[in-house]
């Protein structure tokens, strides 16, 4: 009997659109070689939906993804749409109703590419993101508008079950790696939800005591995974540190065409999602020149997190024996186009 998996597929905006598509390809050839079938339900909710439609997706549309074993998201926002709109209208919501608490972002050096660091580093570190609170929260407002008393309040959002589980998760996954995992705070200058997110953090690091623990304001942190990113393996960051982090770490690596994430609801009551780190890059969209590896490597972590742990290994592989050939995207300094990529695997696969 082999394994049968149904895909929610939102390929959404501008090179998501050219990405997801090469990389679906690339797992119908997978499948057929390690003998589980995939089965793809297409979603339109996109910035051109919501032109039509005045939402970004329809009213049971959060019913509809709930149902499947994974969703592929490629990216959302365009510059005709304001991203606040497009953001809160699909990608936030997703992740919040099927309580997708954990952004895991793997920050780690391919073969035969050098980020913009001079000398190559052999960077390996994972970030796991808080996904669901933090800073990114829509409680505040403003006041006197368009007058000379106009004020805003933004509200960051820290729970204690919200932080607790983010950090458990966070020290179990360091116990499968290098038992060392570092915290991402800012409490010198964040007295209240810093503060209290570093002390959950030294609790918790007491119920783990195998783990080597460290702990970085977030600015120097910056600095350290640039100068000194071996000293790392995991780092747990509130959903706005770890956001930044994990576009600071894959330009170390080789750029946002490179960087993979997966949004887990660990506990399985919802879908995960998988989706590359990067936007719709409305700069390069429509030339087909976009890296599909980005959501590649993210297919790699969702068939890792389906079970499907050889065929996950057998396509990394592929991506690292491309990233080595001269076979990639202008972005790596390759001359192929988005669809040759995804041919180049195809035929290694
Ligand atoms: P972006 O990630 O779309 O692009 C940043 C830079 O990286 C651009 O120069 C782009 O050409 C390049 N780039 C990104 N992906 C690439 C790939 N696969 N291959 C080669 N080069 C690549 O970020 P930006 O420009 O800040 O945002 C554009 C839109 O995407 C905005 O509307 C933004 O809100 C949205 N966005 C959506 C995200 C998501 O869906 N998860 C994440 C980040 C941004
Ligand atoms: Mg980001």
């Amino acid at each position: 009997m082999h394994n049968k998996y149904t895909l929610n597929i939102i390929p959404g905006d501008g090179i998501g659109k050219e990405v997801v598509p090469v990389s679906l390809k690339v797992l119908e050839k997978l499948s057929e070689k390690f003998d589980f079938q995939l089965k793809f339900k297409f979603f339109d909710y996109s910035c051109d939906y919501y032109l039509k439609h005045g939402a970004m997706m329809d009213k049971d549309g959060m019913k509809k993804l709930a149902d499947c074993d994974a969703i592929l998201l490629g990216a959302v926002g365009m510059p005709n749409v304001p991203d606040h709109i497009s953001l809160w209208g699909l990608l936030i919501p997703i992740r919040r109703a099927f309580d997708q608490y954990v952004n895991l972002r793997p920050v780690k050096s391919l073969k035969g590419i050098n980020g913009v660091l001079k000398e190559k580093k052999n960077i390996d570190y994972l970030i796991v993101r808080e996904n669901s609170e933090g800073e990114y929260s829509d409680l505040g407002g403003i006041i006197y508008p368009d007058t000379e008393n106009e004020m805003v309040i933004q509200h960051s959002v820290f729970s204690k079950k919200g932080t607790e589980r983010i950090v458990k998760y966070a020290f179990e996954l360091a116990h499968h790696r290098k038992k060392t995992l570092t915290s991402a705070t800012k409490s010198n200058g964040i007295i209240h939800s810093m503060i209290f997110w570093d002390n959950i953090f030294e609790n918790i690091s007491k119920q783990n005591p195998k783990v080597i623990t460290s702990k970085f304001h977030i600015d120097i942190l910056c600095a350290q995974v640039v100068k000194n990113p071996d000293w790392f393996d995991v780092i747990v960051a509130s959903n706005l540190f770890g956001d930044i982090l994990s576009d600071l770490g894959p330009v170390c690596t080789g750029g946002m065409g490179i960087a993979p994430s997966a949004n887990l609801n660990p506990e399985g009551k919802f879908p995960s999602m998988f989706e590359p780190v990067h936007g719709s890059a409305p700069d390069i969209y429509g030339k087909n020149i976009a890296n599909p590896i980005a959501t590649i490597w993210s297919c790699v972590m969702m068939l890792e997190y389906l079970g499907e742990k050889e065929a996950a290994a057998h396509l990394f592989a592929c991506i690292e024996k491309i990233t080595e050939s001269t076979k990639t995207t202008p972005d790596l300094g390759g001359s192929l186009t988005t669809t040759q990529v995804g041919e180049s695997i195809i035929e290694l696969l």
